[in-house]
């Protein structure tokens, strides 16, 4: 290959402040809004400097639609070595025989799981929404409950743990099709050893939504479901570091109908730079340096749970494995939504959520993002100290946010 450009000045950082100063200025407002708020959206990370000059590539320009190889368009010549570069990155990385990169979403992801293994009107079993299941899991607003019968399975009240006999009575009551583990909020290590066991007592296919955990599971610090499922689907975007997208990893016999099922039965041409960026981001993942990023995540998490704990608010299952946790702020007085509006004007960034009592709305936190800024334990215990006095006093959260200010200061997501 001859290369006649540079990188150098490709993409002048003020390119977009001369030609349009509008938007840039609103571009900078969010990066300094990330830069001194701390990002606790368990959904949520920040890209390393590599994944965004990827996303901001030339390749945003070429249409790809196919596959390596066997694409509609001229001109694919490289970027089908890019994609072909993802592809087996993901291999590797997972331990997987077939990986697709192509979805352009979790959500897309999930879509052509459903569509490799299962007609319209077929039973699926997966956690019920109020108990943390996602939209695609049988959501009546999404195409998941439109199209589907879905089953919703749930976390024992008291212990907030999936309740696993639950999920196999009901399971050879309604013989489902496909079960469904994966979740928006549960705070533990899923065992997919049983949900796969269930899956052959009643002849299901076992689909592993990895949303969350995938990115502890590329730095091993999470068991992975990719022995277990027929099909994994996850988001790149989250504790993996990605760019914004989707994927599915299977085995050699269920490759063809998921790539069928990505293009040209869900989605049309595939967006190369970030199909690139995921190949830089798994290259990342594949690093000492990222192993040691997600084992700091899950002991930032637990450090977190424990801080909570100690100020006396009720967390689910008593703590976490993962990246994210979920409690409940009433001991303090305060429901979750006030609680969030409260936190946010603290500088503190982060979701409600279901909760396993019903009708009840927790708050859901995650660790990636103030992690991959570097804090470790003991800012995740300064963190605690204040969540619990913007959320005590209302009158807090000016002092507080100074102090968030301070905090998300000493940690820049993008030092240079
Ligand atoms: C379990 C799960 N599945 C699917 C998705 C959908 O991902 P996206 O928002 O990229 O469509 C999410 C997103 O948070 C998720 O947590």
């Amino acid at each position: 290959m001859v290369v006649t450009h540079t990188l150098d000045g490709l993409l002048p950082a003020d390119v977009l402040g001369r030609q349009d100063p509008e938007l840039a200025e609103i571009l900078l407002g969010e990066l300094d809004r990330q830069s001194t708020t701390l990002q606790l959206i368990a959904a949520e990370n920040f890209t390393s400097p590599a994944v965004l000059a990827a996303l901001g590539s030339p390749l945003a320009n070429k249409y790809a639609e196919g596959y390596p190889g066997a694409r509609h368009h001229s001109g694919c010549e490289l970027v089908d070595v890019a994609e072909r570069l993802a592809v087996e990155r993901a291999k590797v990385l997972f331990g997987a025989e077939h990986a697709n990169v192509q979805s352009h979403s979790g959500s897309s992801a999930v879509l052509a799981a459903y569509a490799a293994l299962l007609r319209p009107g077929d039973t699926v079993l997966a956690l019920g929404l109020p108990h943390g299941g996602h939209l695609t899991h049988g959501s009546p607003a999404n195409f998941s409950g439109r199209w589907f019968d879905f089953v919703g399975y749930g976390v024992d009240p008291e212990s907030g743990l999936i309740d696993y006999e639950q999920v196999r009575a009901l399971a050879r009551t309604h013989r489902p099709k496909a079960i469904v583990c994966g979740s928006i909020s549960y705070p533990r290590h899923i065992d997919y050893a049983a949900f796969r066991a269930v899956a052959d007592e009643v002849g299901a296919y076992l689909i592993a939504d990895a949303a969350h955990p995938i990115g502890l599971v590329a730095g091993g610090a999470a068991p992975s479901p990719v022995p277990y499922a027929d099909v994994v689907c996850a988001t790149t975007h989250k504790v993996l570091r990605g760019p914004r997208g989707g994927m599915l990893l299977c085995g050699t016999e269920l490759a063809e109908r998921v790539d069928r099922a990505v293009f040209p039965f869900t989605q049309g041409g595939a967006q190369m730079h970030t199909i690139a960026a995921k190949a830089v981001a798994f290259g990342e993942a594949a690093t000492p340096a990222f192993t040691a990023y997600a084992h700091q995540v899950v002991a930032n998490a637990r450090a977190l749970a424990a801080g909570l704990t100690a100020e006396g608010l009720a967390v689910t299952t008593g703590g976490t494995d993962t990246h994210l946790l979920t409690f409940d702020p009433a001991p303090l007085g305060v429901d979750g939504r006030s609680a969030r509006g409260r936190l946010a004007a603290a500088g503190l960034v982060l979701d409600t959520c279901a909760l396993p009592h019903p009708d009840v709305r927790g708050l859901r936190l995650g660790t990636a993002a103030v992690t991959t800024q570097g804090m470790g334990e003991v800012e995740m215990a300064r963190i605690a100290v204040l969540f619990a006095a913007a959320l005590r006093d209302v009158h807090a959260a000016r002092r507080v946010r100074e102090e968030v200010r301070e905090l998300a200061g000493r940690f820049p997501p993008y030092p240079d």
